[in-house]
């Protein structure tokens, strides 16, 4: 039976079939043979050019080719695709019993706690929360702050200028004076916020850090107001057995000025590495609103006082957690960050 030219095609076809490994494969072969192009439909397309007496035997013999090719391909197509449906579950099987994937989870930054901390202290005692432009003007930072022309803080070494009158403040305490002339005694505020001064980097100086500011005036506000509210702030901060004490100091914008200590609370006030062997930890400036300061925003001296104080929240958080280098806040190193979630 057959024709030799028909044969070797089928002998191929059988060959090609028994070498694939895949049912892609399998369809490479059934395109090759019985396609459109296939090598057998182009065959008994052109039975036509074929001489009279050839045409049976050829088309007889190519038919039979097609149809074993079919049967053939009929009988591995389905194995094969069965296999690899198969070896694709094995590949992505659920193994339901395994722990689930926790989505990692971050941590509030030591300093926002802080702030949250510090703002939720005051926000309790009736303080409202303001804020203020990081971009200031000479007149806000210092001039109406009673800060004089010649004052060592004015310097070009210690602020960053932007041009002749303005600057990236070099202190929250402007907004006093931007919060003051916007609204009437009684005001009772807290600022956080950044401050920027020239510093290069070090253990403790960084030329971006924050602050949070204080302000309170109304008619006979005293400096034992100011003491009751620090000693409040410091028991909640660092604990009910805090102690504070004022120590006179120096601002232009305050009269009288004083400097607020807490008790050392890792050695009780007996001496320690924190408090270098003094006993207590200084956290704040702070002092009674100087009139000048209160007839600059339009206030009467004579029928209001006030109190006000600045903090730096990276001090409070390196006491609070014994950090001792200032730089660790700044460095977003995760084995740092991680610590405090
Ligand atoms: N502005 C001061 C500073 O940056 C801190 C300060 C001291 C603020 C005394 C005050 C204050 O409101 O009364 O060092």
């Amino acid at each position: 039976m057959g024709h030799p030219r028909v044969d070797a095609i089928a002998q191929e076809a059988r060959e090609a079939v028994a070498a694939a490994q895949s049912s892609a494969e399998l369809e490479q072969v059934r395109v090759r043979f019985l396609g459109r192009q296939g090598v057998l439909t182009q065959l008994l397309r052109s039975l036509g050019t074929l001489a009279p007496e050839e045409r049976p035997r050829v088309g007889a013999a190519a038919n039979a080719a097609k149809r074993e090719l079919e049967a053939l391909l009929d009988a591995r197509l389905p194995r094969a695709l069965e296999a690899e449906r198969r070896a694709s579950r094995a590949r992505e099987r659920l193994d339901l019993t395994l722990p689930g994937r926790r989505p990692p989870r971050g941590a509030l930054h030591p300093l926002t706690r802080v702030h949250d901390e510090i703002v939720a202290i005051f926000a309790g005692l009736g303080f409202s929360v303001v804020e203020g432009p990081e971009v200031e003007t000479d007149y806000f930072n210092f001039e109406a702050l009673n800060i004089p022309r010649d004052h060592p803080a004015r310097d070009m070494q210690d602020t960053f200028y932007l041009s002749e009158s303005t600057l990236l403040r070099t202190h929250t305490s402007p907004v006093q004076i931007r919060a003051m002339r916007t609204r009437k005694p009684p005001v009772r505020i807290i600022v956080p916020g950044k401050v920027f001064r020239r510093d290069v980097a070090d253990m403790s100086h960084s030329p971006m850090f924050h602050q949070v500011e204080g302000l309170a005036v109304d008619r006979a506000i005293t400096m034992g107001d100011l003491k009751g509210t620090l000693e409040l702030f410091a028991r909640q901060m660092f604990g009910p057995a805090s102690r504070i004490r004022f120590r006179p100091s120096f601002f232009p914008f305050t009269e009288p000025s004083a400097e607020v200590d807490v008790l050392c609370f890792v050695c009780d006030g007996a001496g320690c590495r924190l408090c270098k062997q003094g006993g207590w930890l200084e956290i704040l400036g702070s002092g009674m609103v100087h009139p000048r300061v209160l007839k600059n925003v339009g206030y009467d001296p004579e029928q209001v006082t006030g109190w006000a104080f600045g903090m730096g929240i990276e001090r409070i958080a390196m006491l609070k957690y014994g950090i001792d280098d200032l730089r660790l806040f700044f460095d977003n190193d995760l084995r740092f960050l991680r610590q405090f979630a």
